[in-house]
C-alpha cells in the first residue's frame, strides 16, 4: 500500500462509512495503556513495528485515547490560521513526529465464527495499522471514524495490533482549524464483532407533520431488519415501513421526546432512540415542526485543560448541562464532528445541533487570494467527499442534528460544491450550511460571521448588499440568516450581546446564531493556563485560543451569565401596574415554571412568595399579572424558576428574572462610622493621606485600564490609541491648594508626557456629618477630538489588611456598560480576592456598576464610599499597571495595598478582537464632568 504521506488520497483499505451505533454483538474496547515510542521524523521511524514478536518492552507507555504532547512527548502548537509547516501540498516536512503504538489483546472464545471490524474513532492526523503483522490500511481525517475489516486476521488467543501515527500528513492541509495541533490516537479504538447477518448500516427517517400531529417512520437498512417501537405499537415489523403514526409527540430541543425502539436482524439487535421532527426552510424562514426556531447557540470545540480534545462522557454531559442551565439551545460542532456520545446526549437533553465536517483550509488565505486552495483543486476532490461521507454517515440518525455544515473557512470551490451535492442526495431532509459559499450557490442558509449590528439589521430586512448575479442574489436573499459566529467571547467581553438579540428577535429571517465560543482552550500548567507561545512554538497566535464563555476548567466566565440573561426564553417586563410575562420559547408553554418573588429593603428581604404562571403558549400574547405586593419602596425581584426537576436542572433553577426598583433606593448606613475626623493632606501633592485613623493614598484622577483582549486586538485596536496618547502614564501637577470656608480645594493638571493634551482635575473636599465629601470636576484641556478613554474616575489605595467588601449596587458579577444585563440590584458581599475575574490573559476585570455605597473592611476598620447617586467600583490587590504587565494569572501577586477605582464611567467592551468595536452609545471620551462621593472611616472593632 502507498501509505498516508505524499498523496492526495484520503485512505486505503477501509470499510465504507456507516452509522455509529451500539449493538448487542460482542465488542472489545482496546483503550488503555499501549506501548508507545516517538520518532522525531517519519524518515527515522523504524521499520518492523508490526512484527508480532518485536520486543517492545523498552518502549514507553501511553494511554489511548490521549494526545502524546500532553504526556511529555513533543509539544503542543497553537496557530489560528497559519499552517506550522511549509505550504507545499501534499507534502509535509521530514521532521514529522511519528508515534508508534503497539498493544496485544486476547480474543475471547465467543468470537469464534464471527466476522470482525477494527474501529478507530479519531486519530490525529493520519495512521497506518497492522494486525498480527498484516497491514490493514491507512487513513486520514483526524476527527472522523475509520474501520477496517479484520475478519480472518484477528484470531482466537493473542493478537498484536500496531499503529503508526504521523503528526503531519496531507490531511493536515484540510485541518487548519483555529486550535491546538495535538496528535495521537485521541478517541477510542474498538474491535467490533460482525456476526453473520449483522446490520452494517441504517438510516432512521422520522418526520413530524405539525398540521396533523402524525409521525412517519421508515428505517432504511443495509439488510432486511425488524423494527420494534413498543410505545408506537410496532412490534417486529419490517423496518422499511413506512409507518404513519397518529399523534406522536415531536422531538424539539425544548422537549426532546425520544421513543425507545430496537432493530433486529438474525445477527444483532440495535437499540434505537427515535425523535420525530421535520426541518425545513420555508418562505425564507428556518422552521422545525412548522414553527420558526431561534438558535441561541454557541460554537463548541472539544476541549479539556488536561486532556486536549480527549473528553470523557462526564465532561460532555457537563457541557450540555451548563449550556441548558444558561438558556443555550443550540450548538455548532466547530469545526469537526465531536465524539458521537456528545450527540447522544444532545438527543437526550435537547440541543439543536449544526454538525460540521472536519474541514478547514484557512491557511491558504494567507497565500493571497487563496492561491492553491484545495477546495478548488480536483486532486483533493476525493478527500473532500471522503470527509463529508464519513461525517454524514456516522451521525445521520441523531434527531438533534438539524443542519449539516461542510466545514469552516475553506474558501470556495468545486470540491465544496461536490460535497454539497452528495449531502443533498444522501440526506435531503436537513438544510445545509457553509459560511464561505459566498455566492449562496449550494447551501440553504445565508451565513455570516462577526457581522456588525448594522449589517445584521440590513440582512434582517433582506436589504443586504446585492450579489452581482441577480439570480444568485434572489436565491440568497430568500434564505434565512444565521450568524454562525458572533460576539467573540475573548477575555473580558463580549459587549453588545443584547443588541444582537434584539435583531434576532425582530426579524423573521434571522434564525439566531452561535457565539464564538464555548470554552477557552488554555492548557493547565502549574497554577495557571497556558496558551500559544508557552511551548516554544516558532509560529503562534498567543492567547487567541482563549476566547470562550467558560474558562478552561469550565468555570463560567461573566459572559456566560450575561448570555443567559440576554437569550432568556421568558421575558418579564415590569409595566406600570402589571407584570408582563412573554413566552419566547419556540415550542413550550410556560406551565413548567413558577414565579418566585422577593422584596428587599436596602438589600434585606422583607417579604417573599410564589405565584403560579399561566400556560402562556409560545408566540402567544404576554400574560399580564398583578404585582404580588403593593409595596413600592423596596426592590422587587421576580424570578421564573423550574417547578419540577428537569434532566438538566433541579426544581427551583432560575430561568430568568426581572427587577423593579424605586427611582432611588434609600441609602442606609449599615456600619457605624466614627465621628468624622478631618482628613490629612500632603501639602506637596494635595493628596489625602489619612482619613481619621485610616491610612489612605488619596484619590486622584485615573483614565487607565489594563487593556482587555478586545481593546488590544483586532483591526486598529483602541488600546494602541490609548498608549499612543499616553493614558497609561499620566503625570499629575499640583496647581494650588485653597481653603474656601469649610472646603479644601485642590487644583491639578493631569497629562501624559510628550503631548499638550491634558485634563484639569479639581478636587473639592468638604467635611460633613457623614465624612469627607469629595467633588471632582474634570475639564479637558486641548483638542481631545474623539479620542476614546478607558475610564473616567479616581484611583486610590488602602492598606493590605482590607479583606472584604460589601456594596449596594449591581452584582454579584462584574458589569460593564455594554454587558450588564446579568447584574442585579442588591446588597452583595465578597472578599477583595473574589472580585477578580481570572481571565486567562490578565486584563481589566471586576468592575461593579451602579454602586450606591460600598464598605471595604478588614480587622482594623475600613472605608465607606457613598455615591451621589452611584459610582463604579473596582478593588484589587494589584494595580492596573500590574494587570497590564502580567501575561498569565500566576504572575499577579498581591502587593502591599488594596487598589480602588471609583469611577464615573468606563468604556464599553465590544468584541473588536474579532468583530465590531464598542457601539457608539458605549464609547467613553474625554469630557467635562463633575461627580461626587463621600468617604468615611469605619472604625476598627
Ligand atoms: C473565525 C473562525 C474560528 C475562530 C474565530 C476567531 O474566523 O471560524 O475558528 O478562529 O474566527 O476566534
Amino acid at each position: 500500500m502507498t501509505g498516508p504521506l505524499n498523496t492526495f488520497a484520503p485512505g486505503q483499505g477501509r470499510r465504507p462509512p456507516r452509522a455509529a451505533f451500539r449493538s448487542d454483538a460482542p465488542r472489545l474496547v482496546l483503550d488503555g495503556d499501549w506501548r508507545f515510542r516517538l520518532s522525531a521524523s517519519h524518515a527515522e521511524a523504524p521499520a518492523g513495528i508490526e512484527q508480532p514478536d518485536l520486543d517492545d518492552s523498552g518502549w514507553d507507555e501511553l494511554p489511548v485515547p490521549a494526545h502524546w504532547q500532553l504526556y511529555g512527548h513533543g509539544a503542543p502548537i497553537y496557530t489560528n490560521i497559519a499552517y506550522p509547516f511549509p505550504v507545499d501540498p501534499p507534502y509535509v516536512p521530514d521532521d514529522n513526529p511519528t508515534g508508534d503504538y503497539r498493544r496485544t489483546f486476547e480474543l475471547p472464545e465467543e468470537w469464534i465464527g464471527l466476522g470482525a471490524a477494527l474501529r478507530f474513532d479519531g486519530v490525529d492526523s493520519c495512521f497506518t495499522t497492522w494486525l498480527n503483522g498484516e497491514e490493514l490500511g491507512w487513513s486520514t481525517g483526524s476527527r472522523l471514524p475509520t474501520e477496517f475489516d479484520v475478519t480472518g486476521i484477528v484470531k482466537p488467543g493473542r493478537n498484536v495490533l500496531a499503529v503508526r501515527v504521523h503528526q503531519w500528513s496531507p490531511g493536515s492541509y484540510l485541518e487548519g482549524q483555529d486550535m491546538w495541533w495535538l496528535s495521537g490516537i485521541f478517541r477510542s479504538v474498538t474491535l467490533l464483532s460482525r456476526p453473520p447477518r449483522a446490520l452494517d448500516d441504517f438510516f432512521v427517517h422520522a418526520d413530524f407533520d405539525h398540521t396533523s400531529g402524525h409521525g412517519t417512520l421508515r428505517v432504511d437498512t443495509s439488510i432486511p431488519a425488524l423494527l420494534t417501537v413498543e410505545e408506537l405499537g410496532l412490534r417486529d415489523v419490517s423496518a422499511q415501513g413506512p409507518y404513519d403514526i397518529e399523534a406522536v409527540e415531536p422531538w424539539t430541543a425544548e422537549l426532546p421526546r425520544l421513543y425507545a425502539g430496537e432493530l433486529r436482524t438474525g445477527g444483532e439487535t440495535i437499540p434505537l432512540r427515535i425523535g420525530f421532527r421535520t426541518v425545513l426552510v420555508e418562505d425564507g424562514v428556518f422552521k422545525v415542526n412548522g414553527r420558526p426556531v431561534l438558535l441561541r447557540g454557541v460554537n463548541r470545540h472539544e476541549f479539556h485543560p488536561d486532556h486536549g480534545r480527549v473528553l470523557d462522557e462526564r465532561t460532555m454531559r457537563e457541557d450540555i448541562v451548563l449550556m441548558k442551565r444558561h438558556n443555550i439551545n443550540a450548538v455548532r460542532t466547530s469545526h469537526y464532528p465531536p465524539d458521537s456520545r456528545f450527540l447522544e446526549l444532545c438527543d437526550e437533553l435537547g440541543l439543536w445541533v449544526m454538525l460540521e465536517c472536519d474541514l478547514e483550509t484557512h491557511g491558504f488565505s494567507l497565500m493571497g487570494d487563496w492561491r492553491g486552495n484545495p477546495s478548488d483543486d480536483p486532486r483533493w476532490r476525493e478527500a473532500y467527499l471522503d470527509r463529508i461521507r464519513r461525517t454524514v454517515e456516522r451521525d445521520k440518525n441523531h434527531p438533534s442534528i438539524v443542519m449539516w455544515s461542510l466545514g469552516n473557512e475553506a474558501g470556495d470551490g468545486r470540491n465544496l460544491q461536490a460535497m454539497a451535492e452528495w449531502v443533498k442526495q444522501r440526506d435531503p431532509d436537513r438544510p445545509l450550511h457553509y459560511e464561505q459559499d459566498w455566492g449562496g450557490r449550494y447551501t440553504d442558509v445565508y451565513s455570516r460571521m462577526y457581522t456588525s449590528h448594522e449589517e445584521l439589521d440590513a440582512i434582517g430586512r433582506r436589504a443586504e448588499e446585492p450579489l452581482s448575479d441577480p439570480v444568485a442574489d434572489a436565491r440568497r436573499r430568500g434564505m434565512p440568516s444565521v450568524v454562525v459566529e458572533y460576539a467573540h467571547a475573548m477575555g473580558n467581553g463580549p459587549g453588545g450581546l443584547v443588541e444582537y438579540q434584539e435583531l434576532f428577535e425582530k426579524y423573521d429571517r434571522c434564525m439566531g446564531g452561535f457565539v464564538w465560543e464555548w470554552i477557552d482552550h488554555g492548557l493547565r500548567e502549574d497554577g495557571h493556563f497556558a496558551y500559544g507561545g508557552d511551548f516554544g512554538e516558532e509560529l503562534h497566535d498567543g492567547n487567541f485560543v482563549c476566547d470562550g464563555m467558560v474558562f478552561p476548567d469550565r468555570t463560567p466566565s461573566p459572559s456566560l451569565g450575561e448570555y443567559k440573561k440576554v437569550v432568556e426564553p421568558v421575558r418579564i417586563t415590569m409595566a406600570a401596574d402589571v407584570m408582563e410575562i412573554t413566552n419566547l420559547y419556540d415550542f413550550r408553554d410556560l406551565s413548567h415554571l413558577t414565579l418566585a418573588w422577593s422584596l428587599e429593603q436596602d438589600g434585606e428581604e422583607s417579604d417573599s412568595g410564589t405565584l403560579p404562571l399561566p400556560a402562556v403558549p409560545p408566540g402567544g400574547p404576554p400574560a399580564r399579572l398583578p404585582y404580588p405586593t403593593a409595596n413600592t419602596t423596596g426592590v422587587l425581584t421576580i424570578s421564573a424558576v423550574l417547578t419540577k426537576d428537569e434532566p438538566w436542572a433541579p426544581a427551583g433553577h432560575e430561568i430568568t428574572w426581572a427587577q423593579r426598583a424605586p427611582e432611588r433606593a434609600p441609602v442606609r448606613r449599615t456600619t457605624r462610622t466614627s465621628r468624622p475626623d478631618p482628613g490629612l493632606f500632603d501639602p506637596r501633592t494635595g493628596r489625602l493621606t489619612r482619613l481619621g485613623n485610616l491610612p489612605v493614598t488619596g484619590p486622584r484622577l485615573d483614565l487607565w485600564r489594563a487593556p482587555t483582549d478586545n481593546d488590544r486586538l483586532g483591526h486598529d485596536p483602541v488600546a494602541n490609541t490609548w498608549r499612543h496618547v499616553g493614558l497609561d502614564r499620566l503625570q499629575h501637577r499640583l496647581l494650588g491648594i485653597d481653603t474656601e470656608d469649610d472646603t479644601v480645594v485642590v487644583r491639578t493638571r493631569v497629562a501624559p508626557a510628550a503631548t499638550d493634551l491634558g485634563l484639569y482635575a479639581t478636587y473639592r473636599w468638604q467635611a460633613t456629618d457623614e465624612g469627607l465629601r469629595l467633588t471632582t470636576e474634570i475639564e479637558p484641556d486641548g483638542d481631545w477630538q474623539d479620542i476614546p478613554i478607558p475610564r473616567l474616575g479616581l484611583r486610590m489605595s488602602l492598606s493590605a489588611w482590607i479583606n472584604d467588601v460589601t456594596w449596594y449596587g449591581l452584582g454579584p458579577a462584574e458589569a460593564y456598560p455594554d454587558s450588564r444585563l446579568a447584574a442585579r440590584l442588591g446588597r452583595h458581599s465578597s472578599s477583595i480576592d473574589a472580585l477578580h475575574t481570572p481571565y486567562v490573559f490578565p486584563q481589566e476585570n471586576g468592575n461593579r456598576a451602579d454602586v450606591r455605597w460600598a464598605e471595604l473592611t478588614g480587622r482594623y476598620g475600613g472605608l465607606r464610599v457613598t455615591g451621589e447617586p452611584t459610582f463604579q467600583l473596582t478593588a484589587r490587590r494589584w494595580t492596573s499597571e500590574d494587570l497590564d504587565t502580567a501575561r498569565h494569572t500566576h504572575e499577579l501577586r498581591p502587593g502591599g495595598a488594596v487598589h480602588l477605582n471609583i469611577d464615573l464611567a468606563q468604556h464599553g467592551l465590544g468584541s473588536a478582537a474579532c468583530g465590531p468595536r464598542v457601539l457608539p452609545q458605549y464609547r467613553l471620551t474625554a469630557r467635562s464632568a463633575v461627580f461626587a462621593v463621600t468617604l468615611s472611616e469605619i472604625p476598627g472593632r
